[in-house]
């Protein structure tokens, strides 16, 4: 379990000692759809931030299953590449730091540009600003593109709606053009959200 100290909760969980218990309830939701690639095809990565390690678990994922083609592009704010080398062992990995201390200087879409990286499938996780130009591109060059959105999540279970997104669709649920994010996704077709 990779998570960052965000607020309160984190903040007891960053305290606890090993030995420790502590309830939890999960996992939620669905995750990336890896029935999608064939084993010939090309699949790329691309993560930010805290969006990095949901990328390692897909990668090894995807290797299990045969796609020997895996490419991840990962962006940090610095040079501190967190699970980087874990990432290296499935995929060959790209990086891009906004400080320029590592890799490209600048976001994951200009490394993408930077390497002209292409692929038959997308999937992505990372800041809303970051998936919103990961979806651009993966629609206008039409690869399927798979994005894992985050929210503050209340219930966790999909009744309190704190967490929704716009969709195209609407939801069966409220009947809005809403998707819950921890029930419906988190991860969900780049055109749906
Ligand atoms: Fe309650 Fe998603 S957190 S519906």
């Amino acid at each position: 379990i990779v998570y960052r100290v965000e607020r309160e909760g984190t903040a007891i969980l960053s305290k606890m000692v090993a030995g420790q218990t502590i309830d939890t309830m999960g996992p939620q939701g669905n995750g990336f759809d890896i029935s999608v690639i064939e084993a010939g095809q090309k699949a790329l990565l691309v993560g930010g931030g805290i969006g990095v390690p949901p990328m390692v678990e897909l990668a090894k994922e995807l290797k299990k299953q045969g796609v020997t083609e895996i490419i991840s592009v990962i962006g940090y704010r610095d040079g501190n590449l967190f699970l980087k080398e874990e990432l290296e062992k499935y995929s060959q990995v790209y990086v891009a730091t906004e400080d320029g201390s590592a890799g490209v200087k600048g976001n994951v879409m200009n490394a993408i540009q930077e390497y002209g990286l292409k692929a038959d499938v997308i999937y992505s996780c990372g800041p809303k600003p970051m998936l919103r130009a990961v979806k651009e591109f993966g629609l206008s060059h039409e690869i399927e593109t798979q994005i894992s959105l985050e929210e503050k999540m209340a219930c966790g279970i999909g009744a309190c709606l704190a967490c929704v997104c716009k969709s195209k669709d609407i939801d069966e649920h409220s009947h809005v053009h809403n998707k819950r994010i921890c029930k419906d996704g988190p991860v969900f077709a780049a055109e749906e959200v």
